[in-house]
């Protein structure tokens, strides 16, 4: 476990969890834990995790951006002030580009800053119970930082005008009908939950969960026929990445009738 100042960072096999460490502030977002986050993620990504679990310590997540030590106190000093906001914004697009699978696990409130790194992580469940909200409208501002883009990449256009021009809250629960989390269950649930997920996950192959994501984000902005052909490529790419193992191992597996991969995985034997 690597101990930083605001952030708690445990490496587990396959697995890296890093919790917002200052309860007493809600877990926002100061100019350390964002220095702290840099350097945890560069950790992670270092030891290749399969999957990276962003948590809150106490009953928040991420209140988001610290309002007095990023933006209030470096205001007159506009080096200063672009000094202390650069990392997050290194470590807000470390999270998006992030070759293992990231998965938020929304205890409680989530705003702004917190609301977009919930927001650009792969995969998040939420307790019902958390609190949601872009409250930047309330305080005279609009979500910056990457936080409008991860909003409106979200949500649909009706909801996300909606939340952003009002300030309003939304619960965990909500989050999920309104595309912002992948499921919601009780608190008392939420452990238990990120667990099974966790669980499926590490299951998988590390190339082929990481160029699942790249697939995806890529295919976005191409035409069909565009992505055929990067689909193609990249599947033969994946396949000698891990000599064959569809082929050689997981196939063969499935012709002597040993799995159903409807219902399982294989199991792995090239996991690189
Ligand atoms: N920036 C700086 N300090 C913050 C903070 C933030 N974003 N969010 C909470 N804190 C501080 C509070 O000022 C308070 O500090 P204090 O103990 O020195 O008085 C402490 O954290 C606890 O917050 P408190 O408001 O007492 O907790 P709560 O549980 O009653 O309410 C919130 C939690 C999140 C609803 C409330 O703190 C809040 O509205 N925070 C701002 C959220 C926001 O607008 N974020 C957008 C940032 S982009």
């Amino acid at each position: 476990m690597s101990q930083y100042e605001c952030v708690d960072l445990t490496i587990d096999g396959d697995l890296a969890t890093v919790v917002l460490n200052r309860p007493e502030k809600r877990n926002c977002l100061s100019p350390t834990l964002h220095r702290n986050m840099v350097d945890a993620l560069n950790e992670v990504a270092a030891e290749k995790c399969k999957v990276l679990v962003i948590a809150g310590a106490g009953d928040a997540f991420s209140a988001g951006m610290d309002l007095e030590q990023c933006f209030l106190e470096p205001f007159d000093d506009p080096e200063k002030f672009n000094e202390i906001n650069q990392p997050c914004f290194e470590w807000f697009t470390h999270l998006r580009n992030f070759p293992g699978v990231t998965v938020a696990k929304v205890n409680g409130w989530a705003f702004g800053g917190g609301w977009e790194i919930a927001s650009i992580c792969d995969i998040v469940v939420a307790a019902e119970e958390s609190v949601w909200g872009l409250s930047e409208i309330n305080f005279g501002i609009f979500p910056g930082g990457g936080a409008t883009w991860s909003y409106a990449h979200n949500m649909t256009r009706k909801q996300a005008l909606y939340y952003a021009l009002t300030g309003n809250t939304l619960t965990g629960k909500q989050a999920v009908g309104l595309g912002l989390a992948t499921m919601a269950v009780p608190l008392a649930d939420l452990d238990a939950e990120v667990d099974k997920v966790v669980a499926d996950l590490v299951g998988k192959g590390r190339a082929v969960l990481r160029k699942t994501k790249e697939v995806y984000e890529k295919s976005l902005q191409m035409t069909f026929e565009e992505s055929i052909d990067w689909e193609m490529a990249k599947m033969w790419e994946l396949s000698r990445e891990t000599n064959d193992d569809w082929i050689r191992t997981a196939l063969k597996s499935f012709a002597k009738r040993e799995f159903k991969p409807g219902l399982q995985s294989y199991k792995l034997t090239n996991d690189v």
